[in-house]
């Protein structure tokens, strides 16, 4: 009986150990989903109010890397704007403070057919250096100052092995849990 209990405790908490682990896997994944100027701003428009045609519509912005950053490889940074009105605006960059002019390309505008509003791309090539800030500015008549997003390249001391090492390692420790119950129940049933 004593077998058959201490069987059951390394069983439940292998299943216990190993589900905990799933959870932690999960939430490791969902956390390095990349951003998409697309959705963020919920471009299927219902929440989008209608523009004041006089007062215009200011602009939203997010900036994002078009891959993965990696230092040393070339790469583009992105400026995504929309919901703006009129469609006139003006887009800086700088890096580390500086004005960047070389490099940078304009998609053009783009009209959102729900609203009317715009939308438009400015895009910086970049060779990504640890701890280089970017950022990129918008003015817009409807805005009140210029919209600066930040962008930084920021390396991660351990690229993702850790992770993968972590959560390898717990799974194997609770499976091994599973194992040295079911090897106690075995037992304890055989004594019996
Ligand atoms: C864009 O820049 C020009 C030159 O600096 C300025 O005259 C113009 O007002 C700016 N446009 C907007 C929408 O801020």
């Amino acid at each position: 009986m004593k077998m058959t209990l201490t069987g059951i405790f390394f069983i439940l908490a292998g299943i216990i150990y190993t589900e905990a682990m799933d959870v932690a896997v999960d939430v490791a994944l969902n956390g390095c989903t990349d951003t998409d100027g697309e959705k963020m701003f919920g471009l299927d428009g219902e929440e989008m109010a209608h523009s004041d045609w006089k007062a215009g519509n200011p602009p939203m912005s997010s900036i994002y890397p078009k891959s993965k950053v990696k230092v040393g490889t070339e790469n583009s940074l992105i400026c995504y704007i929309t919901a703006f009105y009129p469609p006139r605006l003006n887009v800086t960059w700088t890096r580390n403070n500086k004005m960047m002019t070389q490099g940078v390309s304009t998609s053009q505008l783009r009209v959102n057919l729900k609203d009317g509003t715009y939308t438009m791309i400015s895009t910086l090539q970049f060779t990504p250096q640890d701890g280089d800030m970017y950022t990129c500015t918008v003015e817009h008549s409807a805005l009140d100052q210029p919209m600066t997003r930040e962008f930084d390249v920021e390396v991660p001391s351990e690229p993702s092995l850790g992770p993968a090492v972590f959560c390898g390692v717990g799974l194997t420790l609770g499976l091994l849990g599973v194992a040295t119950g079911t090897f106690f129940l075995v037992k304890g049933n055989q004594c019996n």
